[in-house]
């Protein structure tokens, strides 16, 4: 059956962004500022309740679920949050996206627990370049989980970058040959602005994917391929490889016409667009009526009632959204 989240456009939802922390063991100069402050415990909510959330929109039709942070890794219990997730025959997907430090322990745990897909952040293969995008010292240490996951068997894994001129724009191909070694997927994104991330210039950093592309035919034939994860990744094949090179473009390309998403903070609210500050309080109602899943659905459905047609991000401008990036995970 096709999914009740339908919102005025006649778009339906069929994928939940579900965050599990806001936490996260890297500072990544786009996503957070250094001084970050977290929400406190008692304000996110449990796994129980992460659980329930998750319930309420599949039992409303969605059919995917990506978990996300902050670095979701971080969050205690979250294998068997997981398994319990992974156990639902009307999911067609569950995936992760992480920043990869936790992969060298957590990796088979994960696979064990029925994650199909992870999606894994790399910005630099330089150490001191990714100390300092990340300003933390753990290459080393994410490149062994990419290994470690590779290992694990996951059906698909994918690098993700985001490209900044003047800071990694020189090392494009080289993160592409990475992903050709291993046999795995990229997707270039372009920065969004989101939150005010300090010590950062993104009027100066932008580069687009366009740019990117022409770095990539510097070294490799792209083919336009028809893979598609349903996101707003636009895919090229490597020819001759079995890689698939993925453009998130929200600058030049709008793909929101065909947005089958929503998120759902740790916190418990309902973000219905990235690029917008509108959220609903879930947290609230599932504290007020413990147990009421009726009442949470209808609270779901009626809530895509107010999910914008479109973010309006630009690359010229200042932040256009206050909320970090780090507490949808993207
Ligand atoms: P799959 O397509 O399922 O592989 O994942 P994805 O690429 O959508 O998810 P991932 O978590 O790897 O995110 C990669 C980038 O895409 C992040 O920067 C996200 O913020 C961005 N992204 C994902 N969904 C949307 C969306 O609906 N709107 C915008 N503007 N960006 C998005
Ligand atoms: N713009 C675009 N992508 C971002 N990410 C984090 N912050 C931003 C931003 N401001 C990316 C991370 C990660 C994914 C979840 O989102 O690099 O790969
Ligand atoms: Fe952490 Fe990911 Fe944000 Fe980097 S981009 S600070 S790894 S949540």
């Amino acid at each position: 059956p096709d999914s009740k989240l339908v919102d005025p456009f006649g778009r339906r939802i069929t994928y939940l962004r579900l965050s599990v922390t806001d936490r996260c063991d890297f500072r990544c100069t786009y996503c957070m500022s250094e001084d970050m402050v977290f929400a406190p415990r008692a304000q996110i909510l449990t796994l129980e309740e992460l659980y329930a959330v998750a319930d309420a929109f599949i039992s409303l039709g969605v059919k995917r679920i990506r978990v996300t942070g902050g670095e979701p890794l971080v969050r205690k219990g979250l294998p068997g949050l997981l398994s319990r997730l992974g156990a639902r025959k009307e999911l067609e997907d569950l995936a992760i996206t992480t920043n990869g430090s936790q992969l060298p322990v957590l990796a088979t745990a994960l696979r064990d627990a029925g994650v199909k897909r992870l999606n894994i952040s790399l910005d630099s293969l330089k150490r001191d370049r990714f100390a300092e995008l990340t300003r933390r010292d753990m290459l080393h240490q994410v490149v062994h989980g990419i290994d470690a996951a590779i290992d694990a068997g996951f059906s698909r894994i994918k690098l993700n970058s985001v490209i900044q001129k003047g800071r990694n724009d020189d090392e494009v191909l080289d993160l592409v040959n990475f992903a050709v070694e291993r046999g795995l997927d990229i997707s270039f994104i372009e920065e969004m602005p989101l939150g005010n991330v300090s010590s950062h210039e993104r009027e100066i950093t932008f580069c687009s994917s366009e740019e990117v592309r022409e770095r990539i035919e510097v070294g490799h034939q792209l083919v336009r391929s028809s893979h598609t994860t349903g996101g707003p990744s636009r895919y090229w094949q490597v020819a001759g490889t079995e890689t698939q090179v993925g453009f998130i473009s929200p600058h030049s390309n709008n793909f929101c016409g065909s947005c089958n998403r929503v998120r759902v903070t740790a916190e418990g609210k309902l973000v219905l667009c990235l690029g917008h500050e509108g959220a609903l309080d879930l947290k609230s109602l599932m504290r007020r009526y413990p147990g009421d899943s009726e009442r949470l659905r209808q609270a779901l459905v009626d809530a895509l009632q107010l999910k914008p047609e479109k973010h309006d991000f630009r690359a010229d401008e200042q932040v256009q959204v206050v909320r970090f990036m780090s507490v949808t995970g993207g």
